[in-house]
């Protein structure tokens, strides 16, 4: 039987259960592949590491270059993670005509363009499946299975620390720092955790799904990036009491005026299937003209998850070692050039329902002041509650649901609602998004 050796590049959280399950499921794997596949070679920051995971005749070295020039070597696989070893390592090994397989969704999203191109010179393939909601197989899904569709809209809990937090803070009233720190234990958070809190992980995720959604270009800097920092318990319990769930969404849409790439908290109605998505989980909704909605769950981070993703890479890269390289599946779905230039969408443009949280003096004509402004920028309010039954002139809470509104319209009327001197909180918003 012949052999493909393959070079893994980290062996961390990711880089462990991918030689896990290599090694464990080695009979299903060649069965599959009709090669014997054997990691050969490591590269780890630190060679004297205790690891958990048999390294058996496997050579370990520090310099990732050293396994992008072997020349023994069929496959590299990526799992070290940031833009900078990582691409030098990705690009060497492209220039030397090894296949790439990567986790690395910041890698992807940022010089996806530049390394595609590369590897389309060079006749290898780059396989990221990893790269998006750890576990499941969803650009597999999108580029491959949805290939008969025109993709209308998509919707992703695409980052598993997030959801984590979200879900810990709603069950166990904990507060945000207190569970970020279980989410960095559990192996779920990016090496700098700004990178899931702050929204730039789920950024980096929304942009290959757009792009292998709709055959645009990578194009990570266009994206409109909120994390969930600003989300307190007070916020999740009364999404709870209004019949909604808070998610943090990654959201690509085709509207009549371009493409919304938007990555942000949102509430969602609870009925939702996606609203019942707790914990690590991720799940990613698909609007498609032919098939309908379709919608892909499973483990978002975590050492074997995200491994599974890697080795089903792997074997599809073995698959296809022979094939003519114009035979494979296009990288980002759609032919180099064969779709045409797309607009995105500024988030001025975007419209959709808010829900508003600020803190009041309590007293005659406030509300009437606040739905004052709201009129005058063409906002109707849905529901308005007061919370706290406090004497004239004590603070109190007031809860608004707006209907569908221009988001440039809203920031406009908040900004003039802040400026009112009864109003006493800045003013927290969140974006509703009904997902039918
Ligand atoms: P870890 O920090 O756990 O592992 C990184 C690995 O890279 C370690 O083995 C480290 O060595 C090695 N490394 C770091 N710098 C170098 C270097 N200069 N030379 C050689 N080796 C180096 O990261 P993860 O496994 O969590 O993540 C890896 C990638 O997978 C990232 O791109 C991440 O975004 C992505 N990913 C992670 C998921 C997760 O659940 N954690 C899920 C999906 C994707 P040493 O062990 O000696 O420190
Ligand atoms: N830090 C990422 C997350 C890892 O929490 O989703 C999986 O990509």
């Amino acid at each position: 039987m012949k052999v493909v050796n393959v070079g893994l590049i980290g062996l961390g959280t990711v880089g462990t259960g991918t030689l896990r399950i290599l090694q464990r499921n080695a009979q299903e794997i060649t069965g599959r592949t009709g090669r014997d596949i054997r990691v050969t070679r490591v590269a780890v920051s630190d060679i004297n590491k205790p690891r958990d995971a048999n390294l058996e005749g496997i050579t370990l070295s520090t310099d990732p270059l050293d396994i992008a020039h072997d020349p023994e070597i069929d496959i590299v696989v990526e799992m070290v993670g940031g833009d900078s070893v990582a691409k030098d390592a990705v690009l060497a090994a492209i220039q030397h005509g090894k296949h790439i397989v990567t986790a690395n969704k910041a890698l992807i999203a940022t010089h996806g363009n530049e390394i595609f191109t590369a590897a389309e010179k060079q006749q290898v393939s780059v396989a990221f499946e990893a790269a998006v909601a750890g576990g499941i197989p969803v650009i597999k899904a999108i580029r491959e299975g949805l290939a008969a569709n025109r993709i209308e809209w998509l919707a992703g809990i695409i980052n598993g620390t997030c959801n984590y937090i979200l879900t810990r803070m709603e069950q166990d009233g904990l507060d945000f720092s207190n569970v970020l720190a279980d989410a960095q234990a559990l192996g779920y958070a990016e090496a700098d955790p700004e990178f899931d809190i702050e929204g730039i992980d789920a950024a980096h995720k929304l942009t290959i799904l757009a792009s292998i959604a709709f055959g645009i270009p990578l194009q990570f800097e266009k994206l409109h990036v909120e994390g969930i920092t600003s989300i307190t318990i007070e916020d999740i319990r009364f999404a709870a009491e209004l019949g909604f769930r808070i998610k943090h969404l990654g959201i690509a849409r085709r509207s009549e005026s371009g493409i919304e790439l938007r990555v942000h908290p949102a509430m969602v109605p609870a009925d939702r299937l996606i609203a019942s998505v707790n914990g690590v989980m991720n799940a990613t909704l698909v609007q498609s003209d032919a098939v309908g909605p379709t919608l892909y769950y499973g483990a978002g981070a975590g050492a074997e998850p995200t491994g599974s993703a890697v080795v089903a890479d792997i074997v599809d890269v073995v698959r296809t070692l022979d094939a003519d390289s114009g035979s494979r599946v296009p990288h980002l779905a759609f032919g180099t050039g064969t779709m045409p230039e797309q607009t995105i969408v500024p988030m001025g443009q975007i419209e959709t329902a808010y829900y508003l949280r600020m803190k009041v003096i309590n007293r005659p004509g406030v509300l009437a002041a606040i739905t004052r402004i709201f009129g005058d920028s063409d906002i109707s309010i849905a529901t308005i509650l007061q919370k706290g039954h406090g004497d004239n002139n004590s603070e109190v809470t007031i809860i608004m649901l707006t209907q569908q509104a221009r988001e440039s319209n809203l920031e406009q009327a908040v900004a003039h609602v802040r400026e009112l001197d009864s109003v006493t909180s800045d003013i927290q918003s969140i974006r509703l998004e009904n997902l039918a």
